[in-house]
């Protein structure tokens, strides 16, 4: 499977500043990546098309969608369909991020609807899961990762293409902290999903990449990289500069 290096730029850059960060990615990666890995940004929806078109004729650079709303069309102000990501270039989208959850307020069954609908409509999927501090204080982390992943695959076709699905677990207490998981901490999780996905789709589940997530830095991204269950990070604050990020992406 290819390793899958995903950066998550938030509600960071305009237009004119991701397009020059997804240059100079791409430069700076032009002799140096390896042909097991892929390349993923997920811009900010106003510049997409900015990235999508920086990556154009570069075979290993993908561009994706923080978030969709489940549905072709309609009045859902403020929303994005994925149809609409897809006319811009997107190959994923991400769905259950944890702003998304805990900020916005976004259920189980929401993240469950829009990685069903994105998957039918042609996107490539990432679901996010991941604990709260005090979930994993309690001894919950297998309780809340597993309602996690039941519920976002629940809609999902069982026979799916494994590389049309990823998952990434990103601790909620590790994302912007600068607190990373210890490897032990990552290891079982990311064991842990490997059961579930394989509970859920057979063997098949062996090829679906595991991304992990959470104060990844170009310093800390090679231990990550080398543990089991690991098939790539998403990134955010160190995947903003295109220096950091593509030290990462070759980690
Ligand atoms: P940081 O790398 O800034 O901790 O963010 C991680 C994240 O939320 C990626 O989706």
């Amino acid at each position: 499977m290819k390793k899958l290096m995903a950066a998550n730029w938030k509600m960071y850059k305009t237009v004119e500043q991701a397009a020059t960060t997804a240059k100079e990615l791409a430069t700076l990666l032009a002799d140096n990546l390896s042909g097991d890995r892929e390349v993923l940004i997920f811009p900010p929806f106003t510049a997409i098309a900015a990235v999508a078109g920086a990556f154009k004729d570069k075979a290993a650079f993908f561009v994706g969608g923080q978030n969709l709303h489940p549905a072709d069309e309609g009045a859902f102000t403020g929303e994005i369909a994925p149809a609409m990501l897809l006319d811009l270039g997107c190959l994923w989208a991400l769905a259950g991020h944890s702003e998304r959850r805990h900020i916005f307020g976004e259920t189980d069954e929401q993240v469950g609807a829009k990685m069903a609908f994105g998957l039918e409509k042609g996107l490539k999927m990432i679901l996010c899961i991941g604990e709260k501090i005090e979930e994993r204080r309690a001894g919950n982390v297998e309780t809340v990762l597993a309602r996690q992943l039941e519920q976002g695959l629940a809609g999902v076709d069982k026979a799916i293409a494994p590389e049309r699905l990823s998952v990434a677990y990103e601790p909620v207490w590790a994302i912007g902290t600068g607190e990373i998981a210890g490897p032990d901490e990552i290891k079982h999780a990311h064991s842990f999903t490997r059961h579930k996905l394989n509970d859920f789709f057979g063997a098949n589940a062996d090829e679906i990449p595991i991304l992990y997530g959470g104060s990844v830095k170009p310093d800390s991204a090679p231990a990550i990289m080398a543990l089991d269950n690991v098939d790539g990070v998403l990134v955010g604050g160190a995947s903003l500069k295109a220096d950091s990020f593509s030290r990462i992406v070759v980690a």
